[in-house]
């Protein structure tokens, strides 16, 4: 039971230059979010209100969304951990927000410097004042198939964790392999795990590919009835608290696969292609795509 259409939730902007040791220019940023909406993304994270003392590449967040033109039928949203970073949110007038928890604590400590009970007690609030003003919120679980710090993890907490933001007032739960380490059976029980209790349309899937299983994993997912997948222009990116992962999986290469098994996207992979040798001459390395490469090359 493939999925006739899948939506792609575009992170690069987000996900992709979060992790980047140099200065990005606020015009290349806005510059690769038109050519993005332009290839046809309909769902663009394009910031994050986090604290700049612990991710410096999102401190232009509030100035970007307020400079962005923005295309109709484009939903930008943006990360926001706490209060704080909704209120910022809110002013910068962004469409949807994002809140990011994990399955594992010693992550979760790393990364939001918090427990994971206390992460989701943070996130109440923010949901609720979130909906009030009409956002709509979208949750992250990272660790989904394996942490940087404690290896394995259970997904019956995958199961726990997911289900709880969903209560709290999600529309969806993405379900994070930070660090690129799970592979297609894992893959597999772990959703028929979650599927014992939640709704498959309440699932997105977003992989790193820094062991190449990213694709793989995918199609599995795409087999189990998933229509929402994240992904990185040119395979930009990492989290900067999981270190030696690498980006997103390409959405050149989501793209390609997709159009070879005929499902719709609504994206012009020869626009996407281009958007992303723009950002990568930016930043003066060549893309992680593999389709963008192929390509490119003829
Ligand atoms: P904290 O230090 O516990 O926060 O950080 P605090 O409330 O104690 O405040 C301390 C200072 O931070 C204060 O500033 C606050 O103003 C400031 P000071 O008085 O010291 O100058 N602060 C903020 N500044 C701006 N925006 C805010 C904000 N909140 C507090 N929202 C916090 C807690 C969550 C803020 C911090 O840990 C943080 O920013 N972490 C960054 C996490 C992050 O962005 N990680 C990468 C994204 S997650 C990811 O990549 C995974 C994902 O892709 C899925 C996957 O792949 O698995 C989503
Ligand atoms: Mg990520």
């Amino acid at each position: 039971m493939l999925p006739s259409q899948v939506k792609i939730v575009e992170v690069g902007p987000r996900d992709g230059l979060q992790n980047e040791s140099q200065i990005i220019a606020l015009s290349a940023k806005l510059q690769l979010i038109a050519e993005l909406a332009n290839a046809g993304l309909k769902h663009i994270e394009a910031g994050s209100f986090v604290s700049p003392k612990w991710v410096p590449q999102m401190a232009d967040s509030l100035t970007l969304f307020q400079q962005l033109t923005k295309q109709s039928g484009v939903v930008y949203s943006a990360l926001t951990p706490n209060m704080q970073g909704l209120e910022a949110a809110l002013t910068a007038n962004v469409d949807e927000v994002a809140i990011f928890g994990a399955a594992s604590e010693t992550f979760s400590l790393r990364n939001i410097n918090c427990s994971i009970a206390e992460s989701l007690q943070r996130f109440e609030p923010v949901i609720e004042k979130a909906s009030a003003a009409g956002l709509k919120v979208r949750g992250y679980v990272s660790c989904v198939l394996g942490c940087p710090y404690e290896g394995e993890i259970s997904p019956d907490k995958v199961a726990q964790v997911t289900q709880q933001m969903l209560t709290m007032g999600c529309y969806e739960v993405s379900l994070g392999d930070t660090v690129g380490v799970g592979t297609p059976v894992k893959t597999a029980q772990l959703l028929e795990k979650l599927m014992n209790h939640i709704s498959v349309d309440k699932l997105a899937v977003h992989f790193h590919d820094t062991y190449g299983q990213a694709l793989a994993n995918i199609l599995i997912a795409l087999q189990h009835g998933i229509s929402v997948i994240d992904s990185s222009v040119a395979g930009l990116g990492g989290c900067p608290y999981a270190k030696g992962a690498a980006g997103n999986v390409a959405t050149e290469d989501v793209i390609y696969m997709l159009n070879g098994m005929g499902i719709e996207t609504g994206v012009d992979l020869a626009k996407l292609v281009n958007a992303g040798q723009h950002i990568m001459a930016q930043l003066g390395r060549s893309s992680q795509s593999k389709v963008a490469q192929a390509m490119s090359s003829t």
